[in-house]
């Protein structure tokens, strides 16, 4: 048949980040919106409005001195802007968003291209520039400080010693939040790498977006994650509707291959050496294309980002969503996800290299189950976001029914009032004595299901319901977690605050994010009762081996 693109697949693991609560949004859109301040956007309209943000994005590397205000009245003279930050990597840059598309044109027009002695340019014209001053010297004088805005998150050891000063666990997992999600400018950030890769795509393709997914997107992502991006051709929806009408039909004729999945290993091929070749700042392009998901993996130097790209896949679009709408429901869930996803870290159960420990997508997906599991529930199972679903909410792909309400107002919120001091306890406890042999982890039903197959941790695929989402996982590693989640239930139960605080000791969360282990290996022993001694052999070890170094390691993805 032909071209049809999107199809399912199981994405690369990598990192990615994502998006504030659209209310959070940056305070010249909040003035714009007020209108509709009263709903919370819908996915796509947040994802709508920032890709077209991002078209009318540049990036300019500065000189280390700079005058703000000349810079700005510079670039004034091609139009008005409606938003602009600095930040630092490998030099000072400046994101600067222009209030029209036309003032791109406008300042590529006047802008030169470089000539070099030694070296030929590519003449590829992108929105990436230099701004140099003509006469270094005199015009440094009328520098004056300009704030950078932070691109990445504290360490570790510098969270703990915040978090010590709260005053509640639960005041704790805020500032874990507060310290760790993206910023209203790393999303920018990340927009603008994506439209940036499109301009590529686009010499191709001309009606194809490239948009982010993942933890980019899905409220979600922490400062430092990766960029998931996928190819979009949505335009051939678009054409299928269109040839219903009328009695005569006009087709393109396109290119035939044997398979979806060759034509985007073709396409993702050519993209990978555009951006190898000509990109300027794409560097390690990697191209992998054998990969169940074939995709493309690059280092984006000016943005700083990693990325990975690969051809749409509707159903990790709606997982993003899906995750997007728990995660505005309740401010309590993303809160949980966050201090859970950095205790993981800590203690080496997540890596930010692929192999059989558990991702951030699986954790986040237990902690969704958990919270559907409380009394009254936090979140809603995903058959009850079905059945709240309009008729333009309806999504099928691939056989398989993957539709629910998109708009956040139809949702009723929760009548549960726990706080995050007990649901973080709780969680713990939960997972710490969770049935795995047996049982396996239902978002669609909110409840525990007999595991269809032997995988040591099954996670059902929200919308592809033969797909576990935590194959990868291995015997080792979920009793690794079964143990490190009695352990720190254990510590959140009997330790004594008052008297940690007395101590200056670290305290809730902050104590639970420091690795146990090393200290008492036996006490903790009689906590694993149940867990076969050749696991807790290989358990002790692998403790040894991460304890030094694993804080240290854990300010890495
Ligand atoms: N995905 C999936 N099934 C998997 C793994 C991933 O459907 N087994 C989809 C999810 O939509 C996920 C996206 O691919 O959000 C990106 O995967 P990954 O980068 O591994 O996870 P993120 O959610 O982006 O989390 P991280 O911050 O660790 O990158
Ligand atoms: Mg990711």
């Amino acid at each position: 048949g032909r071209l049809r693109l999107p199809g399912p697949a199981r994405l690369g693991s990598s990192g990615a980040a994502v998006q504030r609560a659209p209310q959070a949004a940056g305070a010249e859109e909040a003035g714009e919106d007020a209108g509709i301040s009263a709903r919370k956007k819908t996915f796509t309209e947040v994802q709508t409005e920032r890709l077209e943000q991002a078209e009318q994005t540049v990036l300019i590397k500065c000189p280390p001195k700079i005058n703000e205000k000349k810079l700005l009245q510079y670039l004034s003279s091609h139009g008005n802007i409606k938003s602009h930050f600095f930040f630092e990597n490998h030099g000072i840059h400046a994101l600067v968003e222009f209030s029209e598309k036309n003032s791109i044109a406008s300042l590529q027009d006047a802008i030169g291209i470089p000539s070099t002695a030694e070296h030929y340019v590519v003449p590829f014209k992108s929105r990436l520039f230099t701004f140099k001053l003509k006469n270094p010297v005199s015009q440094a004088a009328e520098e004056t400080p300009v704030h950078l805005s932070p691109q990445s998150h504290i360490p570790v050891n510098e969270l703990i010693q915040k978090l010590c000063c709260a005053d509640s666990i639960s005041t704790q997992m805020y500032i874990l939040l507060n310290e760790y999600q993206l910023t209203e400018e790393n999303i920018k950030l990340r927009f603008l790498a994506c439209s940036l890769v499109r301009d590529f795509a686009r010499a191709f393709f001309p009606d194809s977006t490239v948009k982010p997914f993942g933890s980019s997107v899905n409220t979600f992502g922490k400062l430092g994650c990766d960029v998931d991006m996928f190819l979009d051709f949505h335009d051939i929806q678009k054409h299928a509707t269109m040839m219903k009408k009328g009695p005569f039909e006009m087709e393109y004729q396109m290119k035939r291959l044997p398979s979806e999945r060759l034509a985007t290993q073709k396409i993702l091929s050519v993209i990978g050496d555009c951006l190898d070749n000509f990109g300027p700042g794409c560097s390690s392009v990697q191209k992998i294309l054998h990969a169940r998901c074939p995709l493309v993996k690059f280092s984006h130097q000016p943005t700083g980002f990693q990325c990975d790209l690969s051809v749409s896949n509707s159903i990790a679009i709606r997982s993003s969503e899906l995750l997007y709408i728990y995660g505005c429901l309740d401010s309590r869930v993303r809160a949980l996800v966050f201090s859970v996803r950095c205790w993981a870290r800590v203690h080496g159960l997540t890596n930010s290299v692929p192999g059989t420990w558990i991702t951030n997508f699986s954790l986040t997906m237990m902690v969704m189950f958990f919270l559907q599991k409380r009394s009254p529930p936090i979140i809603p199972t995903l058959n009850q976001l079905k059945e709240l679903a309009g008729e333009k909410d309806k999504h099928v792909i691939g056989g398989y029914d993957c539709s629910f309400v998109s708009d956040l107002s139809k949702i009723k919120p929760t009548k549960n009032t726990e706080t995050l001091d007990v649901l973080l306890g709780d969680f713990f406890e939960y997972f710490g004595n969770f049935d795995f042999r047996k049982n396996s982890i239902n978002l669609r039903k909110g409840k525990e299901v007999n595991k269809p197959e032997s995988s040591p941790l099954y996670i059902w695929n929200p919308f592809e319901q033969d797909l576990n989402i935590s194959k990868n996982v291995n015997q080792p590693q979920l009793e690794k977690f079964v143990a490190m989640a009695r352990e720190s239930a254990w510590i959140l139960q009997k330790e004594d605050k008052t008297q940690r605080k007395i101590n200056k000791e670290p305290w809730g969360l902050a104590a639970i994010l420091i690795p146990f282990g090393k200290s008492n290996p036996s006490k903790m022993k009689n906590r694993m009762k149940g867990i076969g001694s050749e696991t807790i052999r290989s358990l002790l070890d692998s403790l040894k081996l991460n304890t030094a170094n694993t804080v240290q390691k854990a300010a890495g993805k």
